[in-house]
């Protein structure tokens, strides 16, 4: 097969159950033709076939001046590709395989892999690329410091991971939960401009978080912020370029988002703290800082209103603020500059901004482990009396000796106890190994924990674990999650849909 097939067909072949992880998607043919290979110069590069079915590059006069092909990648896929290089003219030479993308007419570059390759003698260079969001996408095959010299190219492969399809649809957690609470997973970027894999796991999940993609990290526009800043300490520049892939998905699909998160200690950039959002300036004053999140908090409820209404209907206003060793708040910059009210003062301009309807959380981690629970309770309780917060979202980030269900238990009954809404905001169950007998204790975690939750269900609005494949988890190296990186289900997808099915020990 010639030219790149196209995803039909390769969908075709998975359901016919072609099982090949990594499945071949273009080998270039220099035995007849140029196969659409063409030299990429200001001119004077050219190339030609030769004797051999490779493809020869003379002429050059610049690094980048390379054989060159466009490839119809998909944004977010995973692709491996490898080239054979030959050069007679130098003692050794460095091959590169790059790819120049556009979009919008802005073209931009990235090396994919490298290798030296001696005088005449045939070698490989590899390279890897996860396809970015791009209208065109050019592979070449370039040099480092050997500008005019002429070499020749054969082989040139492209392979791509697939998601292989299940033989049989699988039961779907949202269906299956559909009439207690929303069954949700955090997506990120790269899996959001990837519509095979969204379709996927639209199947499967009716809400959705942007694992990194609303933290202010990649909201905060550090650089137009500062402009403002000149005129106005307190204004705040926002920008939702890596959220709106997935936003665009949820509106597009009438699907439900979490929003996570508005404050937090962590990815939140230093000079959101500074004056002039200058790094190497004091931090701003509690009046300046309090302005500024006010302003931040309304810039984000106003973009969304705008562009995705209805599309958001949760916030974690405020991320993990309780200290892990005692029961208040950590410490951070906010709780330095603003004070002890930084968290009333959040959930108040959430309440103020937010659509009406639009429900505000608080999310932490280790709710189950004392002193901290007692110092979760507590801010919940200020938060309450204060009148602006809807719920509690238990992140849940488990491991399979840790911590106990009683513990686990202890805990849902404590804070439910306040009255609150709750969410599982980021469900994950890490485990030492992928062995059988593991994974089976790990759908038994898994099926204990939505026992648990079924007690709640009152209360309960949604259940989110935090990533879908195993590869792509933030804690890839243990397993955590209900899909192995084939996105086949693991016994813990299992037990999940169907706890009742796992025995206690
Ligand atoms: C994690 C993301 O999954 C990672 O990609 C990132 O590098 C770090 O943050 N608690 C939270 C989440 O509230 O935002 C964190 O997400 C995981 C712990």
């Amino acid at each position: 097969m010639k030219k790149f097939v196209p995803f039909v067909l390769l969908a075709l072949l998975l359901v016919s159950g072609a099982e090949a992880e990594n499945q071949l998607v273009y080998r270039s043919d220099f035995s007849t033709s140029e196969d659409g290979w063409y030299a990429r110069s200001a001119g004077g590069a050219a190339v030609s076939l030769t004797a051999d079915d490779s493809l020869l590059i003379e002429g050059r006069t610049s690094d980048w001046n390379s054989p060159g092909r466009n490839f119809d990648l998909q944004p977010g896929q995973e692709y491996q590709l490898s080239v054979q290089v030959r050069q007679t003219e130098a003692g050794e030479a460095r091959f590169m395989i790059s790819i120049a993308h556009s979009v919008g007419g802005v073209e931009s570059y990235e090396n994919l892999g490298a290798a030296m390759a001696k005088k005449g003698e045939w070698t490989t260079v590899n390279g890897q690329y996860t396809a970015g969001a791009f209208d065109q996408y050019v592979l070449y095959v370039e040099t480092t410091g050997a500008a005019a010299l002429s070499f020749e190219i054969k082989d040139f492969t492209v392979t791509q991971r697939v998601i292989e399809e299940n033989a049989d649809p699988l039961p779907a957690l949202k269906d299956i939960y559909a009439e207690k609470f929303d069954f949700g997973t955090a997506v990120t970027y790269y899996e959001a401009i990837n519509k095979q894999r969204m379709d996927f796991y639209a199947t499967q999940f009716n809400i959705f978080t942007p694992g990194n993609e609303l933290k202010p990290d990649s909201v905060l526009d550090i650089k137009e912020s500062k402009k403002l800043a000149a005129g106005d300490e307190t204004a705040v520049a926002v920008h939702f370029d890596a959220a709106k892939p997935l936003l665009d998905y949820a509106k597009e699909h009438g699907l439900k988002v979490h929003g996570h998160v508005l404050v937090w200690h962590q990815q939140t950039p230093d000079a959101f703290f500074r004056e002039g959002y200058s790094t190497s300036k004091p931090y701003v004053t509690r009046e300046v800082m309090l302005a500024r999140l006010e302003n931040y908090i309304k810039a984000v409820m106003a973009y969304m209103e705008e562009n995705y209404p209805g599309v958001i209907v949760s916030w974690d206003v405020l991320n993990e603020a309780v200290d892990d060793g005692a029961a208040k708040l950590r410490s951070s910059k906010w709780l330095t500059i603003v004070g002890e009210d930084y968290p009333a003062r959040a959930f108040e301009y959430a309440r103020k901004y937010a659509p009406e309807g639009t429900l505000l959380f608080y999310n932490d981690y280790n709710t189950a482990l004392e002193p901290k629970q007692t110092g979760i309770v507590n801010l919940l309780k200020d938060l309450i009396a204060e009148g602006n917060i809807d719920g509690y979202g238990f992140q849940m980030h488990h491991d399979l000796a840790f911590p106990g269900n009683e513990q686990i238990e202890k805990s849902l009954q404590r804070i439910a106890g306040l009255g609150l809404q709750l969410r599982v905001s980021e469900l994950d169950v890490t485990v030492p190994d992928h062995t059988d007998d593991t994974l089976q204790r790990q759908a038994k975690k898994y099926a204990a924990i939505m026992k648990m939750l079924d007690e709640y269900t009152d209360r309960l609005l949604a259940v989110q674990v935090w990533g879908v494949t195993d590869d792509l988890s933030w804690r890839a190296p243990k397993y955590p999650l209900l899909f192995d990186k084939d996105f086949q289900p693991k016994p813990a997808f299992w037990a999940v849909a169907d706890p009742a099915s796992v025995e206690e020990k």
